[in-house]
């Protein structure tokens, strides 16, 4: 580093020999909402870069994570399993991505799948067989970390068995094992990489484990219990295939940042899904906001360099809990229509409702977001008019923050501003200043309001149809 300026409320530091001659920032201050657009050009040189889901999910991540590793090295995933389906389309070809990061798409990215991730090894061979057959090399480019937990065959079952049973309270998971493999994770009986590629050690803790979940899958569920040698016999089998990517990832991440090479960590879920800072209990079971990246990367918060929210020209959510914008009438209906609002993992149509700046203030609040990339901007392009929430009622009294009472949100009703629609097609808009002047207004509101500037707009699925400041 060889000089120290102030720009425009910015400190930077400016290391003209790092290649692209690359700008650190050191602090943020407030930024000035006449003129975010000052920023944009020094965030894209980040060299590390956390992409995180704002909304319930499905914002988009897979699209914009895709397409900003065309200049990262690597890409790496931090939390959450093979509940996620991250979906790109490039040229009209569709992947969905479930455990394998976003980046794999892009030739010479490296992927890597941290420690904090819980790995169902059956669902990541078959998504590299599934990528090998759309042509694309798996092979020397993931590394999985030797920490990351495993999801076992019990975790699935016991998922699965609790969210059938009458008497428990239904969160609408996606069934794949995920609480329950964290659940063991924070229990300290759950199976590493490191523990299936080791025999002996496998089955010691694979007979451990079905002592427990054996009891409680039939004297709970009424389940048969699960036999340890066809287990073992399986995962034996996953651990020969598996072996080849299993490395000390945090060790490999520490080295590629002294090469000052470009990382992009890439959440899953979303931040109201968070265990910690979601709608709980109607969250998943691991840290999709950005200190997951920190703990489930193992790399330490002063390297982080920015923070990228990804969030919906409005909102959607799949499975239980509160959703205070979520619309009932055909208007809902609509939106899921028009922007295909099924899961990409399970199928299940999504929730929908109008964009809620009341969640988007509290994801950018526990995130420190700098910056958004909003997606889905086309889906709004036939509406009258457009809904934003700026704060919630409740008995009365009007809320600006997210309140942590579940049922407080269930009762709140949603305050909106109302925007004219644009009602023109915006899918070939390639540029800000060409957007219909409605749909201006309407991002430069959620700027405004947010206090964060929008970085990307994303106009359609595919990696084009994007609008990058
Ligand atoms: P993720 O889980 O956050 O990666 O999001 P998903 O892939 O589950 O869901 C987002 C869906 O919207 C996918 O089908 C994407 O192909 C699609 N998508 C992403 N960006 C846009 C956009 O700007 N416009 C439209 N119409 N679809 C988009
Ligand atoms: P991506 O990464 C949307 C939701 C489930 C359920 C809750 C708990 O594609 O955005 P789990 O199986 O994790 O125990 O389910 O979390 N959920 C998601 N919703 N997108 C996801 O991932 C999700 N992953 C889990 O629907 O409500
Ligand atoms: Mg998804």
């Amino acid at each position: 580093m060889t000089e120290f300026f102030i720009f425009c409320n910015l400190k930077v530091f400016w290391y003209p020999d790092l290649p692209n001659g690359r700008i650190k920032l050191l602090n943020f201050y407030p930024i000035s909402s006449r003129n975010p657009d000052a920023l944009i050009f020094l965030l894209l040189n980040m060299p590390v870069q956390i992409i995180v889901g704002a909304q319930w999910g499905d914002e988009g991540k897979g699209k914009i994570v895709d397409l900003l590793s065309a200049k990262a090295d690597i890409v790496a995933r931090y939390q959450g399993g093979a509940n996620a389906g991250h979906t790109v389309v490039i040229g009209g070809e569709k992947f969905v991505l479930h455990l394998i990061p976003s980046g794999i798409l892009q030739p010479n990215t490296m992927c890597v799948i941290g420690n904090g991730v819980v790995i169902d090894p059956a669902a990541l061979l078959h998504e590299i067989e599934m990528l090998k057959k759309q042509g694309i090399q798996v092979e020397g480019r993931l590394l999985l970390s030797q920490r990351a937990h495993l999801v076992m065959p019990y975790h699935q079952l016991l998922d699965q068995s609790k969210e059938a049973d009458e008497m428990q309270k239904k969160i609408g998971t996606t069934g794949r094992g995920i609480g329950p493999a964290y659940v063991d994770k924070a229990h300290r009986l759950g199976i590493r990489l490191i523990d299936l590629l080791d025999a002996e050690t496998l089955r010691e803790k694979i007979g451990l484990n079905l002592q427990e979940k054996n009891a409680i899958l039939s004297a709970v569920y009424g389940k048969t219990p699960l036999e340890a040698e066809a287990i073992l016999q399986d995962y034996r089998q996953f651990a020969a295939q598996i072996k080849p990517y299993v490395a000390d990832t945090s060790h490999y991440l520490h080295q590629a940042m002294a090469e000052n090479k470009t990382i992009i960590c890439e959440g899953a879920q979303g931040s109201l899904l968070d265990v910690d800072f979601g709608t709980y209990p109607y969250v998943t079971s691991s840290t999709p906001t950005s200190g997951g990246a920190c703990t489930g990367l193992g790399i330490g918060p002063k390297k982080i360099d920015t923070v990228m929210g990804v969030i919906k020209a409005y909102t959607t959510r799949v499975g239980m809990g509160p959703f205070p914008t979520e619309i009932h009438d055909e208007l809902g209906e609509q939106l899921r229509a028009l922007g295909y609002e099924y899961g990409a993992t399970t199928g299940r149509p999504r929730r929908c409702g109008w964009f809620d700046a009341v969640v988007a203030n509290y994801a950018a609040q526990i995130n420190g977001i700098d910056s958004w990339a909003l997606t889905k901007l086309d889906v709004l392009d036939t509406f009258a008019e457009i809904k934003l929430c700026v704060a919630y009622r409740y008995r009365g009294k009007e809320l600006k923050s997210f309140p942590a009472e579940i049922h407080v949100l269930e009762n709140c009703e949603p305050v909106y501003e109302t925007f004219s629609g644009w009602q023109q097609s915006t899918a070939n808009v390639r540029t800000f200043e060409e957007l219909p002047a409605a749909a201006q207004k309407y991002l430069n509101a959620v700027q405004q309001i947010t206090r964060v500037p929008i970085q990307i707009v994303s106009v359609g699925s595919d990696r084009e149809q994007t609008i990058l400041r």
